[in-house]
């Protein structure tokens, strides 16, 4: 994950510009950055990993000539953060740097093509392979453009890159697919980024290049063409009155709701993890003789859910722990025969690293599964896989819980295969079923937001909240419970259904709020059992139920539906959306921020 941004200046150097521009974002917590200009038909550049103060502080990153620069700040997802994999990547010759913002899919082969004809690459990333080709395009003799749109046509995936080039020094070109891009119109200027927050103190006038789009800009001035037909687009910038800080958040008015919203984009890139990792962490998990789900907070709830997956899948049983329990509750039996899959969003959570370390001593397989890469536990793992949903501003995690379910679905769908648990037919119908996830989020998202916000509103002075279900949902449960808490302060518990009667249901009294997460899973007839039996000593019922469930519908207070038809291993996925917009509008409802709150931080690294 990355962000880009280019300038073309009528006058003085690009350098500080995109370095500045960068700066903006440094918040978010990157992990390599770089910056290339053109100047005197020459191509100039410098990068490295760590933070832009401490890349600035080793290389001067406003020292470099030229008017016309482009620039890239990473959040590593395939290679390390390490200077050779930071961007920009040039061509063979240094003629041709690219900043590049996606994944392309069909990379390993079309690296494979160019180094038989002689490339060589210096990084291990996706990304180098685009100067490779604009190169041996141009070796063919098409013109600087054509040889863009050609290596357009053979890339697979997502993509917003801009590209610079020694021999035309007044331009950048940009294209777009499934990404964002936003040309910047200045007077004396022109700016392009993947996040326009960057540019809003140049200038407040955009053009946003579209899907399959492919734009030229020079200073002041941009042309852009769609790629299909090379047909001209006239378009008129817009003013963006959004502050800078508004425009961050896509206009949003809390990170915790954009992350909310990302989550179709997030649930994309989780899917499109590289088959050789999972197939390594597949082949681990499969020949483990014990196998321990080890995380804290958000990340462990996931691990809930996947025993369920992997169990009800691919007849694998794994021991879910908390970390903070792990060493007293599993620390003397752990050897050399164990595997630990960490699950932790920053990899640097101290409790699960605690974990890691002492079934490491112990000499134990350690796996992890992270959203950064080059953290602490991607360097002690055997094998690691990444979520892939770049930065996480709001302390409470929302897009990359979605992300590890993702991720961890996959896994047990690939164990499934491997042991032969499931009939091809079945595995087919439900990979199909998890490539619809985001389109599914994409609904919920879209229909059921209005409903939450105005039941928010009704429950907000309520005191106390209990969270239940059934089956793989209890995760859901305890999940749903954990993102009101710690953006409400609002005593709330997730407890199974079925374990009610062995204490819970003593709380119950008239208007006891209780959220019942009940998909028509295997569960149901007995989910229903529970819902009358809260109804019947007064509880008011919030159910979260499929779109449909007339019989649900009737017996709740208050419903909020999720989409039909989606596979009972997936159902935590779709179920905790609401529950993620519930707690954010309760905040919103009580006046808190839900972007910080009190006592917390994004990770936890000391213990
Ligand atoms: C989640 O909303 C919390 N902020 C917190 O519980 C978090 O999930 C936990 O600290 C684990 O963090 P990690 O995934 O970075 O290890």
């Amino acid at each position: 994950m990355v962000e880009i941004f280019g300038c073309v200046l009528k006058d003085g150097n690009a350098a500080p510009v995109v370095h500045s521009a960068l700066e903006r974002l440094e918040h978010r917590g990157y992990d390599s950055v770089g910056e290339a200009t053109v100047y005197e038909n020459k191509l100039w550049m410098k990068k490295d990993c760590g933070t832009i103060d401490k890349v600035h502080a080793r290389h001067d990153l406003d020292d470099l000539p030229g008017r016309v620069g482009i620039g890239h700040i990473r959040w590593a997802t395939h290679g390390a953060p390490l200077k050779e994999n930071a961007h920009p990547h040039v061509d063979c010759n240094r003629q041709i740097a690219v900043v590049h913002n996606g994944i392309i899919e069909n990379f390993a082969a079309l690296k494979r093509e160019l180094e038989d004809l002689g490339h060589v690459f210096g990084s291990k990333t996706d990304s180098e392979i685009i100067p490779h080709l604009i190169e041996e395009n141009l070796k063919r003799g098409l013109p600087f453009i054509e040889a863009i749109r050609e290596t357009i046509n053979r890339l697979e995936g997502s993509y917003a890159i801009a590209v610079i080039y020694a021999k035309q020094p007044d331009k950048i070109v940009c294209v777009q697919n499934q990404s964002t891009l936003t040309i910047g119109v200045a007077e004396n200027a022109a700016y392009i980024a993947s996040d326009l927050s960057t540019f809003l103190p140049m200038t407040k006038r955009a053009v946003k290049i579209e899907n399959q789009e492919f734009a030229v800009v020079s200073d002041g001035k941009y042309e852009i063409r769609r790629i299909t037909d090379w047909s001209l687009l006239p378009r008129e910038p817009k003013l963006i009155k959004w502050t800078r800080e508004k425009a961050e958040k896509l206009g949003y008015p809390h990170f915790m709701l954009k992350e909310i919203h990302d989550q179709p984009s997030s649930i994309r890139n989780a899917l499109k993890s590289q088959d050789q990792y999972l197939d390594l962490i597949t082949a681990f998990l499969d020949r483990a003789k014990e196998v321990f789900l080890v995380a804290c907070g958000t990340s462990y709830h996931a691990c809930l859910a996947s025993s369920y997956m992997f169990s009800k899948l691919a007849s694998l049983s794994t021991h879910p722990v908390a970390a903070t329990e792990f060493i007293q509750q599993q620390g003397r039996s752990i050897n050399i025969d164990s595997t630990i899959l960490a699950v932790s969003q920053s990899g640097e959570t101290a409790d699960t690293l605690a974990a890691v370390e002492h079934a490491r001593i112990q000499a134990a397989t350690i796996l992890g599964l992270t959203n950064v890469v080059g953290s602490t536990l991607t360097r002690v793992s055997r094998a690691y896989l990444c979520i892939q949903s770049g930065p996480e501003v709001g302390v409470a995690a929302t897009k990359t819980f979605t992300a590890q379910l993702c991720v961890l679905a996959q896994l047990a769908l690939r164990l499934a295969k491997k042991r032969g648990k499931v009939s091809h037919v079945e595995i087919e119908h439900l990979e199909e079923k998890l490539e619809q996830i985001p389109g599914v989020v994409e609904t919920i998202l879209q229909t059921q937001e209005d409903r939450i916000r105005k039941i928010a509103r009704k429950y907000r002075d309520k005191g106390f909240f209990l969270f239940s279900g059934r089956g793989i949902n209890l995760a859901t449960a305890f999940e749903g419970t954990l993102k009101l808490l710690e953006t409400n302060y609002i005593p709330s518990m997730a407890f199974p259904a079925g374990e009610m009667e062995h204490g819970p249901i003593s709380l119950v009294e008239q208007g006891f709020p209780i959220v019942f997460i009940c998909p028509r899973d295997e569960t149901y007839e007995k989910i229903v059992e529970d819902i009358r039996e809260m109804k019947d000593r007064g509880a008011s019922i919030i159910a979260i139920a499929e779109e449909g469930d007339e019989e649900i519908k009737a017996l709740a207070d208050d419903y909020i539906e999720v989409v039909k038809g989606v596979p009972e291993f997936l159902s935590p996925i779709m179920c905790v959306i609401p529950l993620q917009l519930f707690a954010y509008y309760m905040a919103v409802e009580r006046g808190l921020d839900p972007d910080r709150p009190r006592h917390l931080t994004k990770a936890v690294t000391v213990k």
